[in-house]
């Protein structure tokens, strides 16, 4: 298994990472306007022991590309943390900074895309870059057993991670499958727009949560 760790490359992207160069030349935009935020590959957060990990899209600008922890400071972050803390999967209160103290439970959250991408939208060839951090940080999870996507583009990236075809799996929320060893739940995104058009409410969010939580103590 250390070989097979070794051959996948580091599940972390360093904070300057230089892969993709549209998202350098806009992290380096960011940094010139706003050079107290994090400006870089925003880390996964959460427990390395997790049984749960969720897949969202990439940082947006003034949430985890401003905090450094994904999903901290972004309008879909509230809906995402408190639905955690609701299932057990986080405890302690989310206050939109890294610092609150909150810790995730049994849980880890990473993006498909590590870097902050222009109107939130990641590139193929980006998404192509980052997919082996994904491969690397699943592979790197020993008690592994459920992932909840969030959206198409971290369903897709979750797949093709895998191994798997993007088509193995349909899309749509509350989708559920087995790929390998994992159990996938596919979720709406929790964005701002899917909350507000009500295309997610959060009964829909936590059906999924719900039967993930299911899934890990049965
Ligand atoms: N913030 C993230 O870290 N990821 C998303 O997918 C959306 C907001």
């Amino acid at each position: 298994m250390a070989e097979k760790l070794a051959l996948l490359g580091p599940p972390e992207p360093p904070h300057d990472c230089p892969i993709c160069p549209r998202l350098v030349a806009y992290r380096e935009e960011n940094k010139a306007k706003e050079p107290t935020w994090f400006n870089g590959a925003a880390p996964s957060f959460g427990d390395p022991q997790a049984r749960l990990l969720v897949v969202g899209l990439a940082p947006g600008r003034m949430g985890a590309n401003r905090t450094g922890r994904p999903f901290t400071g972004d309008f879909a972050g509230v809906l995402l943390y408190e639905t955690l803390i609701k299932f057990g999967f986080a405890r302690g209160r989310y206050e939109a900074r890294p610092d609150d103290g909150l810790e995730l439970i049994d849980c880890m959250i990473t993006n498909a895309v590590r870097c902050a991408p222009p109107a939130n939208k990641p590139l193929p060839a980006e998404e192509t870059a980052c997919r082996p951090f994904l491969t690397a940080r699943m592979a790197a999870l020993p008690r592994l057993k459920a992932i909840v996507t969030l959206g198409d583009v971290s369903r897709k990236n979750v797949l093709k991670a895998l191994g798997a075809k993007a088509s193995s799996v349909p899309s749509g929320h509350g989708v559920e499958a087995d790929v390998g060893p994992y159990r996938l739940f596919n979720s709406y995104h929790c964005s701002q727009y899917n909350q507000n058009t009500r295309v997610l409410t959060p009964e829909m969010f936590e059906d999924v949560f719900q039967a993930a939580r299911a899934y890990i103590d049965a």
